[in-house]
């Protein structure tokens, strides 16, 4: 099989492609990324079988060239620009990567026959929760940033692309991931670094916001499941029943790492903040058998670790480009 995985220099994306080349050695995969400040080759450096394109999905020209050149079998859509409080500051990438990009893509993958468009979405799009009650693929959806509403319009071109062309779609809604790879502008790998160097760690607002977290590997297995057992037209759910506050969070980086509590920092809260995720992951366990396999304490573990072995991966990175967003956002904050 040849399958087309895009953003796969980022986080998940670069999990994915090694996940699926151990599962999968006789797969064709190309990787097409744009290497925006979030792409980082070196997250693939040590995997050989994978063909590199540098590339924007939002490229149509460019798409059309590929897709003849290569003829995939199928697609898989992990580029978007990802960070809810980037989103924030400069919604217009958010629109034309997660929207129309995504919008470029299914219409490449039509025209070219493809078999399978899986397209990574996110829990987001459901918007916020109560203290109770979790999301279900049936919820509405009700994004607040301006993230999660490109994310949800890319969801509803999904459906259309389903509906209207009868390309085989499939979307997967996951919650909040973790792992090696993850940006350090993201909670987990921003408090561990920033822990690491003794840094002050930035808790938005009270701290007492929740997500319901996976181990990144887990939604890799989950997106296998999916991409070759999902049915077409359908939306399904990947969580791991991982519910904790940032505080919560913020306290076990800094038990496991030995910190002191006095690094902790309340800052201003992130407009339109929304209080709970909770992810209802019954149809994908049920319909196709999935269930993660990485307790949080096995997995945040196993994730300092490679923080900690791997300095000068996010290093390079934070005394880069991110240090004068960093500035940016922190600074006055
Ligand atoms: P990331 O920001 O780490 O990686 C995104 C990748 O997309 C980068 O390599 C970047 O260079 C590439 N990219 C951006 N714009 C592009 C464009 N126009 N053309 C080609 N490539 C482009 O993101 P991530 O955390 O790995 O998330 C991957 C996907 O999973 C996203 O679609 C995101 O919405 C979704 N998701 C993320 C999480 C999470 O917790 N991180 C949870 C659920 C869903
Ligand atoms: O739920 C899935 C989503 O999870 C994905 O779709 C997004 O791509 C991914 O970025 C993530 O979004 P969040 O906004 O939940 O993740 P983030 O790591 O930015 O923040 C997690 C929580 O931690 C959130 O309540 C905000 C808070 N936070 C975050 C940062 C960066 C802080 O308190 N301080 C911080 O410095």
């Amino acid at each position: 099989m040849k399958i087309l995985v895009t953003g796969g220099a980022g986080f998940i994306g670069s999990n994915f492609i090694r996940y699926m080349l151990e599962e999968h050695p006789d797969y064709r995969i190309i990787n097409l990324d744009l290497l925006t400040y979030a792409g980082n080759l070196e997250n693939l450096a040590d995997l050989e079988g994978c063909r590199f394109v540098r590339g924007d999905i939002a490229d149509k020209a460019f798409l059309e060239t590929l897709f003849a050149e290569e003829g995939f079998d199928g697609v898989v859509n992990f580029a978007a620009e990802s960070h809810v409080d980037r989103s924030i500051e400069a919604p217009g990438a958010f629109l034309s990567t997660n929207v129309l990009g995504t919008q470029a893509l299914l219409e490449a993958a039509e025209r070219h026959g493809a078999r399978r468009f899986l397209q990574i979405s996110t829990d987001e799009v459901y918007g916020s929760l109560e203290d109770v009650g979790r999301f279900t693929e049936a919820n509405p959806l009700a994004p607040n940033s301006p993230y999660s509403a490109s994310k949800a319009a890319a969801d509803l071109l999904c459906r259309a692309y389903w509906k209207t062309f009868n390309l085989p779609v499939v979307v997967t809604r996951c919650s909040n991931n973790y792992g090696p790879y993850q940006f350090p502008e993201k909670l987990i790998p921003l408090f561990i670094t920033n822990a690491l160097a003794d840094e002050p760690l930035p808790v938005y607002g009270d701290g007492l916001y929740v997500r319901d977290w996976i181990y990144v590997r887990d939604h890799c297995t989950a997106l296998d499941r999916v991409f070759h057992h999902g049915r077409a037209g359908e939306v399904y759910n990947i969580g791991a029943d991982t519910e904790k506050t940032n505080l919560e969070i913020t306290q076990t980086i800094l038990e496991k790492l030995g910190k002191d509590a006095g690094l902790i920092r309340h800052v201003k809260d992130r407009p339109g903040h929304d209080r709970r995720y909770a992810i209802d992951s019954s149809k994908i366990r049920a319909e196709l058998g999935w269930r993660p396999a990485t307790s949080f304490e096995a997995g945040m573990s196993h994730t300092i670790d490679w923080y900690i072995r791997n300095e000068s991966w996010w290093k390079k990175i934070k005394s880069g480009e991110y240090r004068q967003y960093y500035q940016r956002m922190y600074g006055n904050r």
